[in-house]
């Protein structure tokens, strides 16, 4: 701000910003990103994901949802007209069951949205599933959105199967990232959107207008900031050892913990505490013990309810130690 970025930036965002961004993608997954045709900073991840359906989904378009799903997909599918085909996944290890996914498939299937690491189950997609999504679109006209914000949060050697690394599917999808997951700065509210240009094209069209410009000085922040590539590099172990930290913790306690390969979110089921509901249990846990946590059915269309609680480990030290000391204490 002081150095007097405070004006406008490029509809497209500012090219020193753009360039780290497909510099840093092309590197790591061996792609080949344009800073000029193919990334647009967007105001956040959900902005991306608003605006990359909202440029392709067109009235009686159907979209493919993997549930337990975050919770901005469904409301901007069904303002544009478009049809949530939703395939429930379950715990405890949430895998995509891609025999189903293909029986969803019809001459409307316009997109398939999926999130790797997953909010709020912290699971990853694999090599296979990547295999399996492959065959799917391929000679098909359909687009992928791939919510990937929480790409360098990915634990215990873990590759991270961006669409970016897959050319036969690059070429169809909609990237969407979260400076605000990377720099710990979600207040921040900067992401951006990676597409091969006939897409981002379209993404543009609706990010001329919906945003034009996203905050400049932030811009110029971020892109200072992602001069160090130890900025990203190193969040895997960083996250991981609150990750382990947090386990070994939880462990202690009458949860059950499910796994957690990415994201910082993990996932307990209650049973050996309470049969009541995961919302109402979800509420008693965060006005009695005084630790917030999250009902994994409110992600669910049809608010399945498998009895399992998401909690984030995105803390300082002393919190998850309050947290942890609060759940061994909490008896229902
Ligand atoms: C899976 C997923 N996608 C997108 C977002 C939105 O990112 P942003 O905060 O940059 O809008 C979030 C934020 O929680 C998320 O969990």
């Amino acid at each position: 701000m002081k150095d007097g970025h405070n004006q406008y930036a490029p509809m497209a965002g500012v090219a020193a910003l753009r360039q780290q961004v497909v510099n840093k993608v092309n590197k790591l997954h061996g792609s080949n990103y344009d800073a000029e045709t193919d990334v647009c900073i967007t105001a956040g991840g959900t902005q991306a994901v608003f605006t990359a359906i909202s440029a392709v989904v067109n009235p009686n378009d159907e979209v493919i949802v993997f549930e337990p799903a975050f919770d901005c997909y469904a409301p901007a599918i069904k303002l544009m007209g478009g049809v949530v085909k939703s395939l429930e996944l379950t715990p405890p290890d949430y895998r995509i069951p891609w025999d189903l996914v293909k029986k969803l498939i019809t001459n409307r299937t316009k997109l398939i949205i999926i999130n790797s690491p997953h909010n709020p189950t912290g699971t990853i997609l694999h090599q296979d599933d990547i295999k399996e999504l492959s065959a799917i679109v391929k000679n098909q006209d359909i687009l992928i959105l791939s919510d990937e914000v929480y790409e360098h949060l990915i634990y215990d050697g873990q590759t991270h199967h961006s669409m970016a690394r897959y050319p036969e599917l690059s070429q169809r999808s909609f990237i969407v990232a979260s400076f605000g997951k990377l720099f710990h700065a979600t207040g921040w509210k900067v992401g951006y959107c990676l597409a091969p240009a006939y897409l981002m094209h379209e993404f543009k069209k609706v990010h001329q207008y919906l945003v034009f410009s996203v905050n400049s000085p932030m811009q110029y922040a971020m892109a200072k900031y992602l001069e160090d590539e130890r900025t990203y590099l190193d969040l895997p172990s960083f996250f991981q050892q609150k990750r382990d930290y947090f386990r070994v913790g939880i462990a202690q306690t009458a949860f059950e913990l499910l796994p957690c390969y990415g994201s910082y979110f993990q996932s307990v089921k209650y049973q050996n505490l309470s049969n009541e509901s995961d919302v109402d249990f979800s509420l008693r846990l965060t006005k009695e013990a005084g630790v917030a946590v999250i009902p994994t059915s409110v992600f669910y269309t049809q608010n399945t309810d498998h009895h399992i609680l998401r909690l984030c480990f995105a803390k300082k030290k002393e919190t998850l130690d309050e947290a942890i000391e609060k759940l061994i204490n909490f008896k229902p």
